[in-house]
């Protein structure tokens, strides 16, 4: 991993996701979040003041040594007990069922391997528990998905591996998931990268 996607990338993630704008988006999605949570691509933990009252604990897991430093204060100051638990969602150090939900924003994106994430997620995810996702991905407007093909190899490239093109709910779904709820929107800023998922999924065990 080189300085720019070790060092500089977590920092403007940080900037660029943390504002207030996400922060509304943010607190939608968390909405239903109880329990004990695995969190998966925690970065600087913005949705740690977001939190609902009713979770319980948080596994994190994120590979950036940088974003776990810009989080420290924002764990410490958490009521809700955040531990660090891994670096990699694809190989989930935890028991199976030990979960009651799991959290992913903006993450699906730049996981290498999104079916053996999901997979992970459903083996910890107790049966009736479920996972909340806020991402962003494929354009249903076919100019724009174009688009997105064709700045995918270059976006992987700057933005630690984030694809553009991913149909999150067909992924969650595919992988076993029972999807609850969906609901699709855009925000402001490139079309190729503001077409958001936010939805709610059911482990069915
Ligand atoms: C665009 S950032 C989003 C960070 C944070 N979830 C947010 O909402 O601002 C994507 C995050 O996924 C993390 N990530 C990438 N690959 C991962 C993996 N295999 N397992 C866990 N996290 C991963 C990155 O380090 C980064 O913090």
């Amino acid at each position: 991993m080189g300085v720019w996607e070790a060092q500089v990338l977590p920092r403007v993630i940080d900037k660029m996701l943390g504002n207030e704008q996400m922060a509304k988006v943010r607190s939608r999605s968390l909405a239903g979040l109880h329990g004990v949570v695995v969190e998966i691509g925690f970065g600087s933990g913005p949705n740690v003041p977001l939190y609902p009252e009713a979770v319980t604990k948080v596994y994190a897991v994120d590979p950036s040594v940088v974003g776990r430093k810009l989080a420290a204060e924002r764990v410490v100051a958490s009521p809700i007990p955040i531990e660090f638990i891994g670096l990699d969602c694809e190989h989930l150090p935890l028991p199976d069922d030990s979960a009651d939900s799991a959290l992913s924003t903006w993450t699906l994106c730049s996981v290498p391997d999104v079916a053996a994430a999901l997979a992970e997620l459903r083996r910890v995810i107790r049966p009736g528990g479920e996972f909340l996702f806020l991402e962003h991905g494929h354009s249903p407007v076919e100019k724009v998905a174009r688009r997105q093909q064709r700045f995918e190899p270059l976006q992987k490239r700057v933005a630690g591996g984030c694809h553009l093109t991913r149909d999150i709910p067909a992924l969650v779904g595919g992988s076993g998931f029972e999807i609850q709820r969906v609901a699709e929107f855009d925000i402001a800023g490139p079309k190729i990268m503001s077409h958001m998922f936010s939805g709610a999924a059911r482990n069915p065990g």
